[in-house]
């Protein structure tokens, strides 16, 4: 026991040298502005569609998406665990799971607008790297390769957190790179719009390199390259594989293989990516052609508890989670904590 301790002190000791830098990922709020607790099981959330809600309880359902309570306790909670995070990634679905016909254009910009504004309360001076998830257009999936009003007003939105270059990027396709803050400068940020590559996404069907991002993003990792930087990528829908269902896959088949040659040249700069979507926790090892492992991306959970509706997915519905990185500020290598650290400290 005292060996074991003294071991693991040492380790411990070896790690804590370096203080790491700690970033928030936080992904699929989908807020239900309607939820009530309402007696009625009918009239409980619009996004449990037809599904009667049971007994439903104030800080939401499995059958539902977030009550402000659940959204606004999840951001109250990052700032609580940890409120001097360097910056947060947050890749989007911000809207409720119901039709078109009940969120115009409008709703989906004032529950943007609502959770942006709910960000900036708690964290008003960190660097939020923002996306946008499927669910945040309409009609919902249908992301243009262009200018629309859409991109313009979410490009309004996030302008505090943005540089000039990023928002005219971002007006054009919903996607931007800048570097990082903190000490080293050797930092980059690549926020991607891969709703483009969507399959459910009409706008962009057949198209090559809908808004040129391929070949921007192979740019961006070219370059930082050059300057020795090291990138993170982060947006909502990941490429590959649903595990929660047999053979579905998010992207089209020619962007998921495009996706995949960028990592395999590139990878080399790319320290870590970060997506949601899935609204659980896993990840992607990337491999080159003779099976190697060369890069992983985190799929982090999401806030909502609601339970997919896709067929075929058992066990749909989620804990609602929040998630801090550690890294390493000049490498941006990811950390992993060495369990019982924490014990050894009190213990030593
Ligand atoms: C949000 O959460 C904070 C911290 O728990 C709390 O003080 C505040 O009243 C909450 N606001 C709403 C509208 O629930
Ligand atoms: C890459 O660097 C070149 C030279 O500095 C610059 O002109 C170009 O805009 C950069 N590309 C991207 C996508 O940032
Ligand atoms: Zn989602
Ligand atoms: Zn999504």
């Amino acid at each position: 026991m005292r060996l074991l301790t003294w071991l693991t002190f040492l380790a411990c000791w070896g790690v804590a040298r370096a203080e790491p830098g700690k970033f928030w990922h936080i992904s699929d709020l989908h807020l239900d502005p309607d939820y009530s607790v309402s007696k009625d099981p009918l009239q409980v959330c619009p996004s449990a569609g037809s599904q009667p809600v049971p007994s439903a309880g104030p800080w939401g359902d499995y059958l539902c998406d977030a009550p402000w309570i659940l959204v606004n306790s999840s951001v109250y909670a990052m700032k609580q665990i940890e409120p001097q995070p360097d910056f947060i990634l947050w890749t989007g679905d911000d809207t409720p799971h119901v039709p078109n016909e009940r969120l115009g254009e409008a709703a989906v910009l004032e529950i943007v607008g609502r959770l942006t504004k709910l960000i900036r309360e708690v964290f008003p001076d960190t660097k939020v790297y923002a996306a946008l998830g499927n669910h945040d257009f309409h009609p919902k999936n249908q992301f243009p390769a262009g200018r629309n009003n859409i991109y313009n007003q979410v490009a309004e939105l996030w302008k505090p957190w943005l540089s000039d270059e990023s928002i005219a990027l971002f007006k054009e396709g919903a996607f931007y790179s800048e570097k990082l803050p903190g000490p080293s400068k050797a930092g980059r940020i690549v926020v991607l719009n891969t709703n483009l590559y969507y399959s459910n996404n009409e706008q962009t069907a057949g198209m090559a390199d809908p808004s040129q991002q391929f070949r921007w993003l192979a740019d961006v990792l070219a370059n930082a390259s050059r300057a020795g930087e090291r990138v993170y990528i982060t947006g909502h829908i990941p490429p590959g594989f649903f595990e929660k269902t047999r053979n579905k896959a998010w992207f089209r088949e020619t962007f998921n293989e495009q996706y995949l040659e960028v990592v395999q040249k590139h990878h080399g700069v790319i320290a870590g990516q970060f997506f949601g979507h899935h609204h659980t926790d896993s990840f992607r090892v990337f491999y080159d052609d003779a099976g190697a492992p060369i890069n992983v991306m985190f799929l982090t959970p999401g806030v909502t508890p609601w339970k997919t509706t896709l067929p075929g997915v058992v066990n749909g519905a989620n804990n609602p989670s929040i998630r801090v990185f550690e890294y390493d500020r000049a490498t941006l290598s990811l950390q992993v904590r060495s369990p019982g650290c924490a014990g050894a400290q009190e213990e030593g």
